[in-house]
């Protein structure tokens, strides 16, 4: 039987704030799993929601089947990103204005493999186009040794995905994070590299 359709709506300004708590709870589901391994709380989410919550211009792209949403993802210009992804691109010298820094993809399992997180990456790029003044996209991803313990068997890096949708790796722009690690149970620093694609 075919799986029935989702619909993907763009969102901004109010219409983002009814849709937060999904947004963490999408987080916390999705980012157990490798390389992101984030014991995640309600407590750390309501403070990285700030983000997403003040910003005029954030934009955030929801998957839903019926009523539920089962997918989301976040984009806002860098200027409004935290001090963590600020830093390392000021540290760098670009133009912090004409950056658009798009935060997490995450979608429940089931329904990976249809185009959603293709979509993902359409919307977001078209809401950064959409801002004016913007020349480039950006994201950032954690990396974790080859070996590490908890990486599965069948683990297939986004690498690829991302190099055909137009985004190259900056070793030189590292963001470090911090959060509670599955593993260890506590804080760590984490090293997140930027990659970049003109709009
Ligand atoms: C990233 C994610 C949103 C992609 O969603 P999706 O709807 O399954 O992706 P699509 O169906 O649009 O597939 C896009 C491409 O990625 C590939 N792909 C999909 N899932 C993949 C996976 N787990 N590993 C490697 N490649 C994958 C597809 O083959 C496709 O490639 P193609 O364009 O060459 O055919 C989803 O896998 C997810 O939530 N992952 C966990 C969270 C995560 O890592 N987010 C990204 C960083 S924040």
């Amino acid at each position: 039987m075919m799986k029935p359709a989702l619909r993907i709506e763009r969102l901004k300004g109010r219409a983002i704030l009814d849709r937060l708590d999904d947004l963490a709870r999408l987080r916390i589901a999705v980012f157990r799993d490798f390389p992101y391994l984030y014991d995640g709380g309600m407590e750390y989410e309501t403070g990285y929601m700030r983000t997403y919550a003040e910003s005029a211009d954030a934009v955030l792209i929801a998957a839903f089947d019926g009523d539920k949403t089962v997918g989301a993802s976040t984009a806002v210009p860098l200027k409004d990103a935290s001090e963590e992804c600020i830093k390392p691109f000021a540290a760098q010298g670009h133009d912090i204005g004409s950056i658009f820094y798009f935060g997490e993809s995450v979608l429940l399992r089931p329904y990976r493999g249809r185009g959603v997180g293709l979509r993902f990456f359409e919307e977001r790029e078209a809401a950064a186009k959409a801002h004016g003044g913007i020349e480039i996209a950006t994201f950032c991803a954690v990396e974790r040794p080859d070996d590490h313990p908890l990486r599965p068997k069948d683990y297939m890096p986004l690498d690829r995905f991302w190099e055909k949708r137009g985004y190259a790796r900056h070793p030189e722009l590292v963001a470090k994070f911090h959060w509670r690690d599955l593993t260890d149970g506590m804080d760590s620093e984490k090293s997140l590299v930027f990659w970049l694609k003109r709009v």
